[in-house]
């Protein structure tokens, strides 16, 4: 059995980028259920799907990302191996096109989980990782939204999400032939994001959680209330203290995500049977999967 599913983020999604969001989950389905079919590790499936989004502008997450209230690009990523519980991170990350390689390198290359900053610029340079201009990361239709709130007196992300402020968080949980589930998040965070702020994506547990005996789980929406749930492993024990089908754990951690701390967002979910379930609580999410008991691709949004 292999199994594979991917997001590009729950929020108000218009009429007019359903299109290219479609697109851009598809194309990242494709890439990693490609080598989740050829044999391939989950972790390669999610970290190439990832990529993949991070490349594209659709999504807010590499290039396209928003712009922190400093007019810069600070990056966010996480990856898990279920199989070890290895997992590694990187936060507010500059200068990187792919967050999400620079996190795999941590968890597979250094003893460490979570690098911030310069550190983990560093730690990428040292390890060959292409660095990039901050304008390299910026799209024009980020550049516009950041100079309009520069001069709106006051906004609050946590208002944004009720609206059409994206929330194009991206993210992907596999099973591969040898029963590994991996699960990774890669993410622009909020818009005009205070400086240094960090999400949940990059924070274990919280954005991304993995555990090969029970599922995996990537996280998007906004980050303040996801954290103050551990949305990722509140799903996951949720699985594994009830029993629960991931169906009514991902429907579980979302119902808590609201009635705790009022949240809004939406979570992938794996299973070890393969078995792939979503839930959100805004009007759209990007989402597609696959899995091998299917014919074909299911894309949603
Ligand atoms: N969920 C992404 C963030 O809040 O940064």
């Amino acid at each position: 059995m292999i199994s594979f599913i991917v997001h590009g983020g729950a929020w108000n999604i218009p009429n007019d980028m359903i299109d290219a969001h479609r697109v851009g989950v598809t194309s990242a389905l494709r890439i990693g259920w490609k080598i989740l079919e050829g044999g391939g590790s989950a972790i390669d499936a999610v970290e190439q799907a990832i990529r993949t989004m991070e490349e594209n502008p659709t999504f807010d997450a590499g290039r396209g990302s928003f712009v922190n209230a400093m007019g810069e690009i600070e990056l966010d990523a996480s990856i898990m191996n279920g199989t070890t519980l290895r997992c590694g991170a990187v936060a507010s990350v500059q200068n990187i096109r792919n967050p999400i390689t620079v996190a795999r390198t941590i968890m597979e290359k250094s003893e460490n989980v979570l690098l911030t900053g310069l550190g983990a610029v560093r730690f990428a340079k040292e390890n060959g990782i292409p660095t990039c201009k901050n304008d390299d990361l910026i799209v024009g239709r980020e550049l516009q939204r950041w100079k309009q709130l520069q001069v709106q007196k006051r906004f609050s992300a946590k208002d944004a999400f009720k609206g059409t402020v994206p929330s194009d968080t991206v993210g992907a949980v596999a099973l591969d032939a040898n029963g590994m589930i991996a699960a990774g998040t890669s993410t622009g965070g909020t818009p005009n994001k205070y400086p240094g702020r960090v999400g949940d994506s990059p924070l274990i547990g919280c954005g991304t959680y993995a555990d090969s005996g029970i599922g995996g789980v990537s996280c998007t929406g906004y980050g303040e209330a996801i954290i103050k749930v551990v949305l990722a492993k509140t799903v996951i024990d949720y699985m594994e203290m009830t029993g629960a089908d991931c169906a009514t754990a991902a429907t579980y951690g979302i119902n808590r995500l609201k009635s705790k701390v009022d949240g809004l967002g939406g979570v992938i979910v794996l299973d070890t049977q393969g078995r792939p379930s979503v839930a959100f609580n805004t009007p759209r999410m990007a989402r597609a999967y696959r899995t091998s008991a299917m014919n074909a691709d299911v894309i949603e949004v």
